[in-house]
């Protein structure tokens, strides 16, 4: 029988993944992969809501699928692939454009978050209609379960009704995908400000872990990193925010658990569990590093890579908007 489907996305919208996007993200895709048909895509045309420079996006396009597969997305048992390769993204966003009411889209709170940093009239109607774009993204490979943060769940109920409507007016057509938020999975906070979760966003890179760092930067953010003046090194979320920050990332990465590092750990300094967990990340994120470089060094072979995964994407999803075509009279 055929695998169930999964679709995810990821904006290339930075020049390095960063310690959270590693743990929260890649790590569950890459075990995701073997279990399902997985495509995973980088979304290009949702980078251009937000002003971008040319140069840089065509950049970071390729470096963020480096890194995708560097961190061990398969290219042969995942579709990794970029969006504006596969054209019935745009196609299908259109016609669910016209689906959507005024009222529901004004409804989607990130468009108010996004939109309040640069001023609510000079946000682009291409930010405002992003969610229907989304939703275009996951039921053109009529995926079964998308996995996302819970800042994605309000798009995701978007694509259901999106969906349902159209089965509904037009005929069964999609498959209504469910959201998969991951329970349980870490949440990896800023090392500077380990009370808000670490971001690309973060004002400062300080507390900001990027996988493209060199060793010695990544080393030198880990021994800065905030911890407290009670000097015992035990997972307390509440008390020792800091600590347990960096106590999750080594259970984490290295898959000991948090009883067994506080007796490896028990009566020792800061300073040497920080020294530890930079080897950790070290030993950790060297080998993607290495990867990454390799397949950016050799643009041939990575556009090739993506040009046969666009190729695969681009069957199932034309088989789709074909379908869609048909059945409202196109
Ligand atoms: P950022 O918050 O840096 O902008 P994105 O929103 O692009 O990151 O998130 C991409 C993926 O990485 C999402 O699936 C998200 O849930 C995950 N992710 C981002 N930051 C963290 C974090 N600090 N801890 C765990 N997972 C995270
Ligand atoms: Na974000």
């Amino acid at each position: 029988p055929a695998k169930p489907v999964i679709f995810s996305g990821m904006q290339p919208s930075s020049d390095s993944l960063h310690l959270g996007n590693y743990i929260g993200a890649l790590s569950q895709w890459t075990k995701m992969q073997e279990d399902f048909d997985a495509f995973f895509c980088v979304v290009n045309l949702h980078a251009i809501t937000v002003p971008q420079d040319p140069k840089e996006l065509a950049e970071r396009t390729r470096t963020t699928a480096a890194q995708y597969i560097a961190a061990g997305i398969d290219p042969a048992k995942s579709t990794l692939f970029v969006q504006s390769q596969v054209p019935a993204h745009a196609e299908l966003a259109w016609v669910l454009n016209t689906l959507t009411g005024f009222g529901e889209a004004s409804r989607m709170t990130q468009f108010k978050d996004k939109s309040q940093r640069s001023g609510a009239d000079s946000a682009s109607v291409g930010l405002f209609t992003y969610p229907i774009l989304m939703a275009a993204d996951i039921l053109l490979y009529q995926a079964h379960a998308v996995p996302v943060g819970e800042d994605q769940r309000q798009h995701v109920e978007l694509t259901r009704d999106l969906a349902t409507r159209f089965n509904s007016r037009f005929g069964d057509t999609f498959v209504v995908p469910e959201a998969q938020i991951q329970k349980g999975t870490a949440k990896i906070y800023d090392l500077q400000d380990p009370t808000s979760k670490m971001s690309k966003s973060a004002e400062s890179e300080a507390g900001l872990i990027k996988v493209l760092d060199p060793a010695n930067v990544t080393k030198k953010k880990i021994m800065r990193a905030v911890t407290d003046d009670d000097a015992s090194i035990r997972f307390d979320r509440e008390a020792k925010p800091g600590v347990s920050n960096l106590l999750t990332i080594y259970s984490v990465l290295t898959g000991q658990s948090m009883q067994s590092l506080e007796d490896e750990f028990a009566g020792r300094g800061y300073g040497d569990l920080k020294k530890s967990l930079a080897e950790v990340v070290e030993e950790t994120f060297a080998p993607v590093r290495t990867r990454t470089e390799e397949l950016l060094s050799d643009r041939a072979e990575l556009d090739r890579l993506l040009t046969t995964a666009a190729d695969r994407a681009n069957e199932v999803a034309a088989r789709t908007l074909d379908r869609v075509y048909t059945a409202i009279g196109l």
